[in-house]
């Protein structure tokens, strides 16, 4: 079948033999996140119309204002996998804890867990700006049939067996893998199905756009400092074009499409930076590598970084390889002087 035609629904079947373990249940998972997605979507999309805007009055565990929406989608996604007896655990940016599900089930034999920024750049939302949805899939390390711990979360990034976001946008985007390539599936929302339209998409391997939120400059470490003047620099191909939604789906997703590198740098006030390592930098460091991109902190490879809490914090940096690897070149070299 000519991929113009082949629907969400049946790339997910014709895959499902790719799979490590083919026992269907990773392709059930992946039907369950593409219905919340339309559920969302379909709240997003009449944000402006109905009494869904402004602070639902509550904050989240790092003491962040919550959206009305942050909460719906958050609810949406979490019911959906609930509901479908699909998941053995969840953890969610908007949660304080990771959920068991069915944990005095000695019968419920799900293997994966699913971690996700349910709404991701929330602060978008009341002037209608693109935002986004991110997930993350595991297998379970404890044994199947007993309740989730949180060594089931706290795994590497290099550990995901799929993940993927979606993007609410001019029109609205499914994009993941199973660490086999990456595909971008567009929602034809007449009809409610998504189509794939973006297949292997790939990272061009140079790239003119960077996107970072270059108020906080000041507060950067010199390697990043030298690098965004490097950007700036009129040389080459440069300077390049500075490009920041503030989503970090949007900023990816536009510099996966034409080339470019994201930056949430550590700053005096945030050495950390600002980003999730399980909620926003490992789904996002495993499809940039999968399109051949790269994803680092800096220093070292995203994946690779051994988690010790659920909402642990990490710099970021992500994008086209050898924009990456030139960043990292500046920070190895303003940290040798
Ligand atoms: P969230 O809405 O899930 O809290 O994430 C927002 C994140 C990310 O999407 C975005 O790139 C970044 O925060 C923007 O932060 P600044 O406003 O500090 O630039
Ligand atoms: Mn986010
Ligand atoms: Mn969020």
């Amino acid at each position: 079948m000519s991929h113009k035609h082949q629907t969400l629904g049946e790339f997910i079947i014709e895959n499902q033999s790719s799979f490590k373990y083919t026992s269907g249940e990773l392709s059930r998972l992946i039907n369950s996140i593409r219905l919340a997605a339309k559920v969302v979507n379909y709240e997003v999309n009449k944000a402006g119309l109905v009494d869904v805007l402004g602070a639902a009055g509550d904050t989240n565990v790092q003491g962040e204002d919550q959206q009305k929406l942050d909460v719906y989608a958050n609810d949406k996604f979490i019911q959906t996998l609930v509901n479908r007896n699909i998941v053995c655990g969840i953890a969610s940016e908007e949660e304080d804890d990771f959920i068991s599900i069915n944990s005095t089930d000695k019968n419920n034999q799900n293997k994966y867990v699913v971690l996700m920024d349910p709404l991701d750049g929330s602060s978008n939302i009341d002037v209608n700006v693109s935002v986004g949805t991110i997930f993350s899939i595991y297998r379970r390390i404890t044994p199947v049939g007993t309740p989730v711990q949180i060594e089931d979360f706290l795994q590497k990034g290099n550990e995901q067996v799929a993940a993927g976001y979606i993007i609410y946008g001019t029109s609205t985007m499914l994009v993941y893998t199973t660490g086999d390539g990456v595909n971008g599936f567009t929602l034809n929302p007449a009809i409610g199905t998504f189509y794939l339209s973006h297949p292997q998409m790939r990272f061009p391997e140079h790239g003119s756009i960077y996107s970072v939120n270059e108020g906080n400059y000041i507060h950067f470490p010199q390697g990043i400092k030298n690098y965004i003047k490097y950007c700036q620099m009129e040389e080459d191909n440069r300077p390049y074009t500075s490009r920041y939604i503030g989503s970090l789906v949007s900023d990816f997703h536009r510099n996966m499409i034409k080339g470019g590198i994201y930056l949430y740098p550590p700053s005096t006030k945030n050495p950390q930076g600002k980003l999730r390592l399980l909620y926003e930098c490992n789904p996002m460091a495993f499809i940039a590598e999968q399109a051949a991109g790269k994803a680092s902190d800096g220093t070292s490879r995203i994946m690779d970084i051994l988690p010790t809490e659920l909402h642990q914090r990490v710099p970021f940096v992500c994008g086209s390889m050898s924009m990456v690897e030139k960043l990292e070149s500046f920070m190895r070299d303003s940290q040798r002087s």
